[in-house]
């Protein structure tokens, strides 16, 4: 097979459950050794399209390809797929081993063949010298590393992992994030990825598919989503923005105390329409004392502060503004505190401008 052939393609997929459609015109590829990752909020399809791309569950229409051969008729237990599932229960009966094996009970191998795939298994997921223990007498962190080997022994060329660590305390969710992705380095397979926690998806994530009510909203890099959101959903699921209402005025957006603002969106949108002016809480700059910042610049009193230990998150109010916005500050410098006058600065090009 051509290795530049797209692992995974997909091409107007749709899945109706009697009258509910919950997956529609889904058109993409997912690269060879990519970490592709679909994230959207509950109920938006993510667990559906997985499902449809293991073989558990048949699109209603449209075609799916693996490694360039069309899905069709083509059973579970018969895809180069394989599936961590979002609740993964380990059979709590087997040790470490025999979970791990388990995955291998209809491949024609040797047992010691077996066995040294389930040792390499153990052994890639960091449990070497574990695999005698029983199930229960695992940590949760211990127990995901079992169900991801299980899938790993059989050596698929897609893994598909349903929220593998959703389960998982923060701090441990952030360690097993760092080793799933050096582990996807290791083994070089693809990994096709759900989640709905934004933080995730960008740490780990190559390309990212997010997705809303059935359907795929805009697919790109973390970089890309972060930088240049197609729409005011996607700005808002990624990340905190500041948006910022206003008018389309001689080619360019009135974001009325904040001024006027060049972006590409207003070629494309008519003259009066309304548009939003979408600035990152990074992108502005504090300052001590009212009309201090320069030009542009916009006068404001602080009215929250968060601190984060390295940031700190402002809440500033100005005249003429609806809401408050949002400002994100490293914190080297002494803070501002609650009523404090600032001033708020920003670069020419900082702001973008999205459509209603
Ligand atoms: N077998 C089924 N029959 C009917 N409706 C279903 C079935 N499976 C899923 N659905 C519906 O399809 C939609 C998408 O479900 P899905 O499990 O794919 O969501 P999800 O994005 O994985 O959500 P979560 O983040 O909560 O896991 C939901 O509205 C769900 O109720
Ligand atoms: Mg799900």
């Amino acid at each position: 097979m051509n290795p530049a052939t797209p692992i995974i393609e997909l091409r107007e997929v749709e899945k109706r459950f009697g009258a509910l459609t919950v997956l529609r015109q889904i058109n993409f590829d997912i690269a060879r050794g990519e970490f592709f990752s679909l994230l959207g909020p509950s109920g938006c399809g993510k667990t559906t399209l997985l499902r449809i791309l293991a073989g558990i569950e048949q699109p209603s229409s449209g075609t799916l390809l693996i490694d360039g051969q069309p899905m069709a008729g083509v059973p579970a237990n018969r895809r180069p797929t394989n599936m961590v599932f979002q609740s993964y229960a380990i059979f709590p009966h087997l040790n470490v081993e025999e979970n791990i094996g388990y995955g291998l009970r209809n491949q024609p191998l040797s047992k010691a063949e077996a066995q040294a795939r389930v040792a390499e298994a153990l052994s890639l997921v960091k449990l070497d010298g574990l695999g005698t223990r029983n199930a229960h007498q695992l940590s949760g962190g211990q127990r995901q590393r079992v169900a991801l080997a299980r899938a790993l022994v059989c050596r698929p060329k897609v893994l598909l992992l349903d929220e593998p660590l959703s389960a998982l305390d923060k701090k441990l969710r952030e360690e097993m994030q760092l080793e799933l992705r050096a582990l996807q380095r290791t083994v070089g397979i693809t990994f096709v990825f759900v989640t709905h926690d934004q933080e995730e998806a960008l740490t780990l994530s190559d390309r990212i598919a997010i997705m809303a009510e059935g359907q795929v909203m805009q697919l790109d890099t973390p970089r890309g989503l972060y930088e240049r959101p197609a729409n005011r959903r996607v700005a808002e699921f990624v990340g905190t923005m500041n948006l910022v209402p206003g008018r389309l005025c001689g080619g360019r957006l009135d974001a009325g105390a904040l001024g006027a603002f060049a972006g590409s969106m207003v070629g494309v949108l008519p003259e009066g329409a309304e548009a939003f002016l979408a600035l990152r809480p990074e992108k502005l700059v504090l300052h001590p004392g009212a009309g201090s910042g320069g030009n542009p610049s916009l006068a404001g009193r602080v009215t929250e502060a968060a601190y984060l230990g390295d940031r700190i998150h402002y809440q500033v109010t100005a005249e003429g503004l609806d809401r408050p916005l949002s400002v994100s500050v490293n914190n080297v410098a002494e803070g501002f505190g609650l009523g404090t006058p600032v001033t708020l600065s920003w670069a020419e090009g900082a702001g973008l401008i999205l459509g209603p």
